[in-house]
């Protein structure tokens, strides 16, 4: 196992920072630091074999993570799908991170596998996606497999008036796992119900979004190692169409996994959170705000979330055109409201247009901003999902082989901004 994915899971399943970790191990932060590189930064160093041997003797001690309903082996009875962060656990959860951590070498093209060689994933997307759709596609190919996709329901058989089941039915005996993006709440696991093959929600109009949650939940994990901060504690601020945001929606599920939270949503009234699910993170014991004063919520978050608003899920009478300016995430705000170590969070698209108020351009060349780290992020994750729920995580780590062609150092100018990536 590489030694950046022992650290990883070391300081997640013994809830350790970085500092805390390189004091339990003896070592200066440096040093470890320098240990947690990828492999090809020129400034990694190999871990002592006693300091790896140190570790695996501390995680021993520590029980089993046990796993939840989505990560138990696909050749199993029942049918395994992920529609909802529901079935989570913190251990499960942190055991697909590690899978994820697993698959970043391959994710970021260090890496080849073939480990899903013959599968082929159908990729069903009733509802615009760019990047989640092509997310699922290119991890899915990443160990080995090949994809088959539908988009829309003008070029399905739904235009012809097919119900869901039968298109399920239809795709079971084309694909080995299928990915489906519905406009409507419910119908991802109506799907679902008419199929063995594994099933991923890619969203259900306000519903969930399950994997862009695991990746939100993995990109804050990564961001706060670096600063050597843990999510218990954490205060995360939610900004926007928090009543139609499905990524809100799981992500704040996910995050209640961990302990003693400061969650502030901030929303114009008429796009408030589900009271329902206000009501189950405060039963979890997370201190919870509703407010319109985004000055306010600003001071001391170490996340803010930002997102669009969900014209498209509109109500007929509900008529907002943008946001106000009061509720813009922008260089001034966050400038004169975060600190240092704020992440500026967003599932993206963001809406450019003039009017809308969505998270500013102008934070583009902040390095506390972590848009594209999550769309990065977005394809290791998602080669977790697809790896766990087909059960062959453990084929990876030696199933690795180098990269035939030529990658970008930097895949974007603005990823050439200083940022020391560990
Ligand atoms: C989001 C979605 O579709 O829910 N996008 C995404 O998948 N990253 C958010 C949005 O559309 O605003």
């Amino acid at each position: 196992m590489p030694q950046q994915v022992i650290l990883r899971d070391a300081m997640r399943r013994l809830n350790l920072t970085r500092d805390g970790l390189s004091q339990r191990l003896g070592v200066t932060r440096r040093a470890l630091d320098s240990w947690m590189l990828p492999d090809h930064s020129t400034e990694m160093r190999k871990m002592p074999d006693i300091a790896r041997r140190f570790i695996l003797e501390l995680l021993k001690g520590l029980a089993p993570a046990p796993q939840s309903v989505e990560q138990q082996p696909a050749n199993s009875e029942r049918a395994h799908h992920l529609l909802s962060v529901d079935g989570y656990t913190r251990d499960s959860v942190e055991d697909l991170l590690r899978v994820a951590d697993i698959m970043q070498p391959i994710a970021r093209r260090q890496k080849t596998t073939r480990v899903l060689d013959g599968a082929v994933l159908a990729n069903l997307f009733f509802e615009a996606s760019t990047r989640t759709r092509l997310s699922f596609s290119a991890a899915f190919a990443r160990l080995g497999g090949s994809v088959c996709d539908t988009t829309g329901f003008t070029f399905s058989s739904m235009a012809k008036g097919e119900s869901i089941q039968d298109t399920s039915r239809v795709i079971s005996g084309y694909a080995d796992a299928i990915v489906v993006r519905h406009p409507e709440l419910g119908a991802v696991a109506e799907f679902a119900q008419a199929t063995h093959v594994p099933v991923i929600n890619a969203g259900d109009g306000p519903g969930e979004h399950p994997s862009q949650a695991l990746l939100d939940l993995y990109t804050i994990q990564r961001e706060f190692s670096r600063f050597s901060k843990l999510i218990d504690g954490a205060r995360i601020v939610f900004v926007g169409d928090l009543k139609y945001g499905r990524t809100v929606h799981s992500l704040s599920k996910l995050l209640a996994l961990y302990r003693n939270l400061r969650l502030t949503f901030v929303s114009p009234e008429s796009l408030m959170m589900p009271s329902a699910l206000i009501e189950k993170l405060a039963g979890q014991g997370h201190h919870i705000e509703q407010t319109q004063d985004l000055a306010q919520a600003l001071a001391g978050a170490d996340v803010v979330y930002a997102t669009r608003i969900q014209k498209e899920r509109f109500a007929q009478e509900e008529t907002l055109e943008g946001y106000s300016a009061d509720f813009q995430i922008n260089s001034a705000v966050v400038n004169r409201y975060c600190g240092a170590d704020t992440l500026i969070m967003h599932p993206l698209p963001r809406d450019s247009r003039p009017g809308a108020n969505d998270l500013s351009v102008d934070l583009n060349r902040d390095s506390r901003l972590a848009i594209f780290k999550q769309t990065d992020n977005g394809v290791a994750v998602r080669m977790a999902i697809f790896a766990t729920l087909l059960g062959v995580q453990d084929q990876v780590p030696h199933s690795l082989r180098e990269v035939g062609w030529r990658v970008p150092v930097y895949l974007a100018p603005e990823d050439e901004v200083p940022y020391s990536d560990q």
